[in-house]
């Protein structure tokens, strides 16, 4: 199995519920490693730019907002076919359809307050990782 990366951020509901702890032991128990990570107050501009494929769908704007309400800690993770193996780790988009131990199924309070985002295929990894990182900041080389 090919060790990939992927783009993981722990989103505002789940900092300002202080489960940034909670979240990261989840990650790490899974058998993926931090490479790197920082905590951000996203720019709207920051927050529309990352979820650019969405522009214009309703939940766009109410997104924007609630993604630039507080921080967000981002990570890049790495790990043996992490991409498909975290997005089932965090569980469905709508946490009413997330399987029972999932991260979005336990911390979830909405759709739209989903507490984590995962990148969906190697390509999004590749852009969502470039987005928020520089190479220097990436500190396990694959
Ligand atoms: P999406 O990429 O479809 O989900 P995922 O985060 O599981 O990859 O959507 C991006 C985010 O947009 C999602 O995490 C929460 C928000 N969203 C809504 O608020 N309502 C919706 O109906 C959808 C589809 C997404
Ligand atoms: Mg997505």
């Amino acid at each position: 199995m090919p060790l990939e990366r992927t783009l993981s951020m722990i989103k505002p509901d789940a900092v300002g519920k202080q489960l940034i702890g909670t979240i990261l032991q989840r990650f790490e128990q899974a058998g993926f490693t931090v490479v790197a990570a920082k905590l951000m107050q996203l720019t709207r501009e920051q927050a529309e730019g990352f979820y650019a494929e969405h522009e214009g769908r309703d939940f766009y704007e109410p997104l924007i907002e609630f993604m630039t309400s507080g921080p967000t800690m981002a990570l890049v993770l790495q790990g043996e076919d992490i991409i498909p193996a975290y997005r089932e780790l965090i569980g469905k988009t709508d946490p009413t359809q997330a399987a029972a131990g999932t991260i979005r199924a336990d911390f979830a309070e909405s759709t739209r307050l989903n507490a984590v985002h995962g990148s969906d295929s190697p390509e999004s990894a590749a852009r969502e990782i470039a987005y928020f990182f520089v190479d220097d900041e990436i500190c396990v080389k694959a």
